[in-house]
């Protein structure tokens, strides 16, 4: 590889550029960089859902990523491929995007990434800019340069990069396009200058660090962004013992600029495949590193209790739990989305469950992945409805776990006259508790 392909690579403009992983993230992303001009080869090992891709048929649900991945296709830009060997060698940069799960004790499960470092190194045939994209622990790019290091056969340099990734599931196309920062943590200029053309035409800042530092700014982010929650969540306790109201005590404080108004909303907890299972992460990755991060501690118990605490709220109105019939609207962690992982709602209906209740459950785009997640509980306890007013018939209490838009446009009226004692059990304080109690709902919030 001589001095002229190396400059040449730094004054491209668009890049061949394979994302390995077509998750939550690496579909976002690959669909994403074609859309910025680049040349994207998105690979994983599940063949079935690269099969689903070529046809271009998704297997969750992302709002604005199916058209974004067809314009991709039709453009000629964007390509699904198994074969990770080929994909590398023709590439000049990648995106390691492959899932990082949980372990049992907290730590996180970076198999996938070992395992992908090795094929990267087998393949090296000239210069490439590596880039974790996953949410990996600190440390783990000194872990990826070492394993390619020493798995590469030929005598080819190469460059790591965090670029770790802020996407927000049922908002992913919107912050990829629209990022409140980059964050890029280097160890040359040359793979700066890169990502910087790679980027070019999102207007943002771009905030240059070196890696562990960038790894350390992504756990920090969905730590703090988790505290923030237990701690309007502690709040909302405190507003039920005190007759306050969280969500004004939320307004307040939102509006001094030093704190801000997001991420304030109390609730049943947070729940999703990034914050719970990242500050687990972190508290693990702290005690590794000599530090007892036990405020994180304290957010996560915090959290925990938030679902009992809601249904301890609904046995207080309806007492004995078994066989009241319990509609729950929204099963998904959130909503914009249908994924289930670390739902607030698994939680809620197992307890539910166990207390033999009769559970009839809706939501707008989560009803297949909510079938396969309770498939080994009592399911004729469980009944799965397509449209929500089947799912409140006679029913003693109707749960809402998820501010789905449309949960605020029912037909309340509709829903008293068909249940068989009017209990509205807002898990999001999202509904209008004035208006449902004109209408003759009694109405339990959290914290109002
Ligand atoms: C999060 C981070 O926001 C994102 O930057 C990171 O890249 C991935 O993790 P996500 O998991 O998609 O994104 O969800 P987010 O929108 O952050 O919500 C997380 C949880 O917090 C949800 O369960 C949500 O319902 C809850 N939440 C959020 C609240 O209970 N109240 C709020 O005010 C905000």
């Amino acid at each position: 590889m001589g001095l002229k392909n190396k400059l040449s690579l730094e004054n491209k403009k668009n890049f061949n550029i394979c994302v390995i992983g077509a998750g939550h993230v690496g579909l976002v992303v690959s669909a994403g960089l074609a859309k910025l001009g680049h040349r994207v080869v998105c690979v994983d090992n599940n063949r079935k859902k690269i099969a689903l891709l070529k046809r271009l048929s998704l297997i969750f649900f992302e709002p604005g990523l199916e058209s974004l991945v067809r314009e991709g296709v039709k453009r000629g830009r964007l390509y699904f491929s198994y074969n990770l060997a080929e994909a590398i060698k023709n590439s000049e940069v990648i995106f390691i995007a492959v899932g990082t799960p949980p372990k049992e004790d907290g730590s996180v499960d970076l198999t996938s990434i070992e395992n992908v470092c090795r094929v990267i190194a087998q393949n090296l045939n000239s210069y490439k800019v590596i880039i974790e994209k996953s949410t990996v622990p600190v440390h783990t790019g000194e872990k990826v340069k070492e394993t390619i290091s020493r798995y590469k056969k030929k005598n080819v340099t190469f460059d790591v990069v965090s670029n770790p990734e802020f996407l927000r599931e049922g908002k992913a196309v919107y912050d990829f396009f629209n990022p409140s920062r980059i964050v890029l943590g280097v160890e040359s200029q040359r793979a700066e200058k890169i990502l910087r053309a790679i980027y070019k035409s999102l207007k943002t800042t771009i905030l240059v660090s070196d890696i562990n530092t960038a790894e350390l700014i992504k756990h920090a982010c969905n730590s703090f962004l988790a505290t923030k929650l237990s701690f309007i969540n502690a709040i909302s306790r405190i507003c039920d013992l005190a007759g306050a109201d969280v969500e004004r005590v939320a307004e307040g404080m939102g509006l001094d600029p030093r704190i801000g108004r997001d991420f304030l909303r109390a609730g049943v907890g947070f729940g999703g495949f990034c914050l719970p299972k990242d500050i687990d992460a972190f508290i693990h990755i702290s005690k590794k590193l000599g530090y007892d991060f036990s405020l994180l501690k304290e957010v996560k118990k915090i959290n925990q209790e938030q679902k009992s605490y809601f249904v301890e709220k609904i046995k207080e109105y309806l007492w004995v739990l078994k066989d009241k019939r319990i509609a729950v609207f929204g099963l998904s962690f959130k909503p914009g989305t249908d994924d289930m992982r670390f739902s607030p709602s698994i939680d809620i209906i197992e307890s539910l469950v166990k207390e033999k209740a009769l559970l009839f459950l809706y939501d707008p785009q989560a009803i297949g992945e909510a079938k396969k997640v309770f498939s080994g509980l009592a399911t004729k306890k469980i009944k799965f409805f397509k449209e929500p007013y089947s799912a409140v018939k006679e029913c003693d209490c109707l749960c809402i776990l998820t501010e789905w838009e449309e949960f605020s446009r029912l037909n309340f009226k509709k829903i008293k006259f068909l249940m068989r004692y009017p209990l509205i059990a807002d898990g999001r304080n999202f509904l209008d508790k004035e208006k449902l109690e004109r209408l003759g709902f009694k109405y339990i919030g959290i914290g109002r």
